[in-house]
């Protein structure tokens, strides 16, 4: 198989990922161009990248006609349509971020503009292609669970990324980014929708922001935390938090990456990510229960939380002759068969050089390599099936904002 070449469009967390698959498996992709427009982190990608052209504008990018097998689309959700649709009438297939887009009408532009164009879209749906996710649909295929009825997933975000990401950081308001079962959670309903294997017909969804609202804050509690009273005892305060090794990840969002702690602070020091979680403009939901009807009578449940220790997702999938049950973050899953013994299934990761989501991102690039090989890469899918995700997450916000009123969903 060939080496492909890859642009990354937006050298963020994401990106700079996808960059990284490329430097880690040389054999595979080669990043031909980066284009970003933040100062820092394109002196980053240029230090990091020496060989690929450099543009701070997509659009001088576009003039240059550079050859790539696959643009990887990294920018926000809001840039998403304007972004893929000018890539792809210039020519370019790509790898999009998830969502496809924060509102139906420009999920359905990009889908047009593929159609139009004749452009591949193939969706950042990481999940399916890990490991766990991937042993877990084999098991399904195998028909060692029977028909399967009725699935059970949460999606634990973790406290202090949901503070991050949803309350301080770019999803937090749903006007300016997307619902969160649709940033968040078009994952997991990507991956119910294929675990099931049928189309869903309707939602129900209850959800809330409980906690992270001004009801919430402690008497005397300041805008930002460096000036706050509660700093020593806080839960949420952001200089511990930034500064706790085990969510350093989080600190590109507003510091250049690979700092030291002390340079952390700095630039910490009243960003909106200083800011006190009970007072911000935030509005997405902090917990969510989403209930789907699928075809042929099949139900399956789903809920979000941000109230968890770590970052975790478990799922139950009730089959008539055996369950499954197992969390992505063990590596590993039971086969509880109905009057036999359990079967434990353990999840090998040591293939996997680069990227998270438990090698999820490391085998999609695997996949799409194949994939632009002219191989099946295992897992690709189109936007035809991706879209469908979105449209679930769409009718589950429409429900949640009507007291969970059933949304019937239009495929
Ligand atoms: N697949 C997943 O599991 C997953 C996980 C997290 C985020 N995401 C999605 O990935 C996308 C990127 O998220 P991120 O966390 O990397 O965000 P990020 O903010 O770290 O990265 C976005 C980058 O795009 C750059 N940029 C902005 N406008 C640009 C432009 N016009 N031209 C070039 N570069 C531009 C920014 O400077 C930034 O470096 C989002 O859509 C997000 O929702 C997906």
């Amino acid at each position: 198989m060939k080496t492909k070449t890859l642009v990354i469009l937006g050298f963020g967390q994401r990106g700079r990922g996808y960059a990284n698959f490329a430097k880690n498996n040389p054999d595979k992709f080669k990043v031909v161009a980066i284009i970003e427009t933040d100062k820092g982190r394109f002196d980053i990608a240029k230090k990091e990248y020496p060989d690929a052209t450099m543009y701070s504008d997509y659009k001088v990018f576009i003039n240059d006609n550079i050859k790539a097998d696959i643009v990887a689309v990294c920018t926000q959700d809001e840039q998403h349509k304007e972004h893929s649709v000018a890539l792809m009438a210039a020519g370019y297939n790509l790898l999009l971020e998830k969502p496809i887009a924060n509102n139906k009408a420009d999920c359905e532009a990009i889908y047009k503009a593929s159609v139009k164009y004749g452009k591949k879209v193939i969706v950042c749906h990481v999940l399916r292609y890990s490991p766990f996710y991937s042993a877990v649909k084999r098991v399904i295929d195998s028909g060692v669970l029977g028909e399967i009825v009725t699935i059970n997933a949460s999606e634990n975000v973790g406290f202090f990324h949901q503070a991050h990401s949803f309350v301080r950081g770019p999803w937090r308001n749903k006007e300016r980014s997307s619902p969160m079962i649709l940033s968040k959670c078009c994952h997991d309903m990507d991956i119910i929708r294929y675990l099931m294997g049928e189309k869903c017909l309707s939602v129900n969804s209850y959800g809330s922001l409980y906690y992270f609202n001004d009801d919430h804050a402690p008497t005397g509690a300041t805008e930002y935390c460096s000036d706050c009273p509660y700093a020593r005892t806080c839960i949420w305060n952001a200089q511990k938090l930034y500064t706790t090794d085990d969510y350093l990840w989080t600190v590109g969002y507003f510091s250049m990456v690979d700092k030291t702690k002390e340079d952390i602070l700095k630039d910490l020091k009243y960003s909106q990510y200083d800011k006190c979680v009970f007072k911000n403009d935030n509005n997405v939901v902090d917990h969510e229960v989403t209930i789907m009807n699928f075809a042929n009578g099949k139900t399956a449940c789903h809920t979000m939380t941000a109230f968890s220790k770590t970052i975790y997702r478990d799922i139950k999938v009730h089959g008539t002759k055996a369950e499954l049950y197992g969390s992505m973050e063990d590596n590993s899953f039971e086969i509880r068969y109905f009057g036999k013994p359990v079967e434990k299934v353990n999840i090998d990761l040591s293939g996997v050089n680069s990227g998270g989501h438990n090698g999820g991102d490391f085998y999609m690039m695997n996949s799409l390599y194949k994939e632009l090989n002219g191989e099946k890469g295992e897992g690709i899918t189109y936007l035809d099936v991706s879209v469908e995700s979105h449209l679930m997450s769409f009718a589950a916000e429409e429900s949640r904002l009507d007291n969970g009123k059933t949304v019937v969903i239009k495929n």
